[in-house]
């Protein structure tokens, strides 16, 4: 494309400075370029791995001449050891500008007006191919959650779809668990009660940043499937009740998970923030919350702060209810939105799920190399 190509170079000090063909200009770092150098010397071809050492650019280090020859690439032979460095126009144009990414992957905040059911994706004969799963990977991006329809019920199902997307986020429950009513429970998971609004094990540092879960069989009545996206109740609330937003981002309450031989505890607001102050995460598992540790006179703020919050989160504004069919498989992020199921009647017939995490990066990653292998 046009916009790609290289119109001018001309060296500035010990600068380059390019003008593309779209009229952008870029000021070159003679150290950024000379370590991005992608020559055999100075990277690995195979693994695409840096060889230079930044320790070796000498700090003074200036072009002696740049050029851009016949294929449109920057030439640059450099002061130190008349190293010559050849540079993509097309790579430098997507490093050294501003550019926003072709991608739309911004994130809608939803509620129930915006969004009354996951996008849904139908497989074709029961496979997803990339198209589709590049899709509903997207879908994920934009609205924390996409569903994929008439999949096979079979027990492979789950973790197949997940190690196509990177490897399985193991956790102190099973690698791939069930959800399924019985008797012995350890988790309110696998009895038939109602489930409210909740994520994952925010017991841990960082809490399973997909969850991916399998409707195998459907046959009791019940058990509803919700979702509510967490970062729009988030947004909502720091527009309407600003005060309830300090205390959700800020006071830290201890997520435990008491049962079996493990202990993990981790200790963090309701609602994370990055450090430019964009939403992070949404932490609320409201049955292994420890409890608050906090000045007497802070309390009353505190609670009314967290109850605020789950009265939204399990709101109909806020919470869409969905019937969750066999074959159907749900994929959300678990950081940012809040799952949850309605009861259902073990004596009315089975229900059966099965699911597994992996991370949010595993996503990004498997988004990259769909739009890799396209524009080769
Ligand atoms: C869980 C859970 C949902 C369901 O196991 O944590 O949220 O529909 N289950 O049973
Ligand atoms: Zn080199
Ligand atoms: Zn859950």
């Amino acid at each position: 494309p046009a916009s790609e190509s290289l119109v001018s170079v001309q060296i500035v000090n010990k600068s380059l400075v390019v003008h593309w063909s779209d009229d952008q200009q870029s000021t070159l770092h003679p150290i950024w370029l000379r370590e991005n150098c992608c020559c055999d010397q100075c990277l690995n071809q195979v693994t695409r791995e840096h060889l230079v050492d930044l320790r070796d650019i000498p700090a003074d280090i200036r072009p002696i001449s740049a050029d851009i020859d016949e294929r449109g690439a920057l030439v640059v032979i450099w002061s130190d050891q008349n190293h010559c460095s050849h540079y993509n126009p097309r790579w430098l144009y997507a490093h050294c500008t501003n550019r926003v990414s072709a991608r739309d992957d911004k994130i809608r905040p939803w509620n129930t007006n915006d969004l009354q059911e996951p996008r849904s994706f139908n497989t074709v004969d029961g496979i997803i191919d990339d198209d589709i799963l590049y899709e509903v990977l997207l879908t994920i991006l934009r609205y924390g959650v996409a569903r994929i329809r008439a999949l096979p019920v079979d027990e492979r199902q789950v973790e197949d779809l997940a190690l196509r997307i990177g490897p399985i986020r193991e956790t102190h429950f099973d690698r791939i668990f069930d959800v399924v009513s019985k008797a012995d429970s350890d988790t309110l998971a696998n009895t038939s009660h109602h489930l409210a609004a909740h994520t994952d094990i925010p017991t841990r540092e960082s809490p399973p940043g997909i969850q991916l879960l399998h409707c195998r069989i459907a046959e009791a009545k019940g058990g509803h499937s919700t979702l509510t996206d967490g970062f729009k109740v988030a947004k909502d609330i720091k527009q309407q009740f600003p005060a309830y937003y300090e205390i959700l981002t800020t006071v830290k309450w201890c997520h435990a998970n008491r049962a079996g031989p493990t202990d993990y505890r981790w200790e963090s607001p309701i609602i994370g923030l990055d450090q430019q102050g964009e939403l992070r995460e949404v932490r609320l598992l409201p049955f292994s919350r420890a409890p608050l540790q906090a000045d007497y006179d802070d309390m009353d703020d505190i609670y009314a702060a967290l109850k605020c919050f789950m009265e939204m989160v399990n709101s109909p504004l806020y919470q869409m209810t969905f019937p969750f069919k066999a074959g159907d498989l749900i994929m959300f992020d678990n950081r940012r939105l809040l799952h949850g199921r309605g009861e259902f009647y073990p004596k009315t017939g089975d229900r059966a799920l099965r699911g597994t995490y992996i991370e949010r990066d595993d996503v990004m990653s498997k988004i990259r190399q769909i739009e890799q292998r396209r524009c080769q």
